[in-house]
């Protein structure tokens, strides 16, 4: 009954959009554009905006690269684990954005590591450029920007952002998550039985190779299917917008994880180490996905991880 109410508040909530969204085209006369842009930054936070114009700048570079990845110079930093000027391109252009507005903030991205700020700044912005590169070199359309905010260590607000679908799923703590103008939220599902699961295979490391073949083993044979679709931010953001009903990968970096775990928090999700606690940030173990599916699928994980320590 809760959920219904809920749903009729948000019902509400998007009706007053549309109705800002009509005033202000009939107010300022506008082009379908700026209209667009006004109803898009209607719900978000001026720091959610700023990293929402950060992951837009960053798109156009990769979209515009997307056109003609054989002339790509790919570098491998470790086996299979590759970078091309796409990635450090895209990182530079959302650092610059994110250091004009907030000089003061630290940063942790991917391909330049941390930098910005002092020492032991309040607010750090957790970045990948591109995830899912190996994707994106073979033209392959699933890959996205995923940005996210934390200060003190709790994530704040979070950008997923998919160039190839235009699909931009936003978050700030408190405030619920979005996929463009629209309120998401995980499924509903209550059994395992019934759900579409995302993962990640081992790819770089393969230390775990065995326990994490035990639990696909047996997660193949207890859920409706299972989806590696090679993007981990992108999956968790299906996790949050319910086109995935659970997710679970091991040897994770904080920034595949940070933005796609407040999605999922924000849509009412859980997100947890092996081990179901808070670790993840720190161990790259995750497993995430709507609340009932989540329990379900650590009664499944958990007597299979390596050890307790590496929860
Ligand atoms: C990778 C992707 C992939 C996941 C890997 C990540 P990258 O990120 O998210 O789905 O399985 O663990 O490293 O290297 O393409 O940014
Ligand atoms: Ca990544
Ligand atoms: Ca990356």
């Amino acid at each position: 009954m809760a959920g219904a109410d809920k749903h009729d508040a948000d019902t509400v909530k998007r009706k007053d959009a549309i109705h800002t969204k009509i005033l202000c085209f009939v107010f300022t006369g506008e082009s379908i554009g700026t209209e667009r842009l006004a109803i898009e930054t209607h719900h978000m936070h001026p720091i959610l905006n700023i990293a929402v114009k950060a992951a837009r700048r960053a798109a156009t570079v990769i979209n515009r690269a997307s056109t003609q990845v054989d002339l790509l110079t790919v570098e491998s930093k470790a086996p299979n684990d590759f970078v091309t000027e796409v990635d450090r391109a895209a990182e530079n252009a959302i650092i610059e954005v994110l250091r004009d507005a907030y000089p003061q903030h630290g940063i942790l991205a991917e391909e330049s590591g941390t930098s910005g700020g002092p020492d032991d700044s309040e607010y750090q912005w957790i970045i990948d450029p591109l995830d899912g590169t190996t994707n994106f070199l073979h033209g392959f359309p699933q890959y996205a920007i995923s940005i996210a905010l934390a200060r003190n260590g709790v994530l704040e607000h979070a950008v997923v952002f998919d160039p190839t679908r235009n699909e931009l799923f936003t978050a700030s703590k408190g405030s619920g998550a979005f996929l463009n103008d629209r309120r998401i939220r995980v499924t509903r599902r209550t059994r395992l039985a019934e759900s579409l699961i995302g993962t990640g295979f081992p790819f770089r490391e393969f230390k775990h190779l065995d326990a994490y073949l035990a639990m696909f083993r047996e997660l193949t044979q207890k859920t409706a299917g299972i989806r590696r679709p090679g993007a981990a931010a992108l999956d968790l953001a299906y996790v949050a917008s319910g086109r995935l009903d659970g997710f679970w990968e091991m040897g994770l970096q904080p920034w595949d994880m940070a933005a796609g775990a407040l999605l999922i928090q924000e849509a009412g999700g859980l997100v947890g180490d092996l081990a179901g606690e808070s670790a993840f940030m720190q161990t790259g173990n995750m497993v995430a996905g709507a609340p009932k599916i989540f329990a379900q699928l650590l009664s499944v994980i958990q007597p299979h991880r390596p050890a307790a320590r590496q929860a």
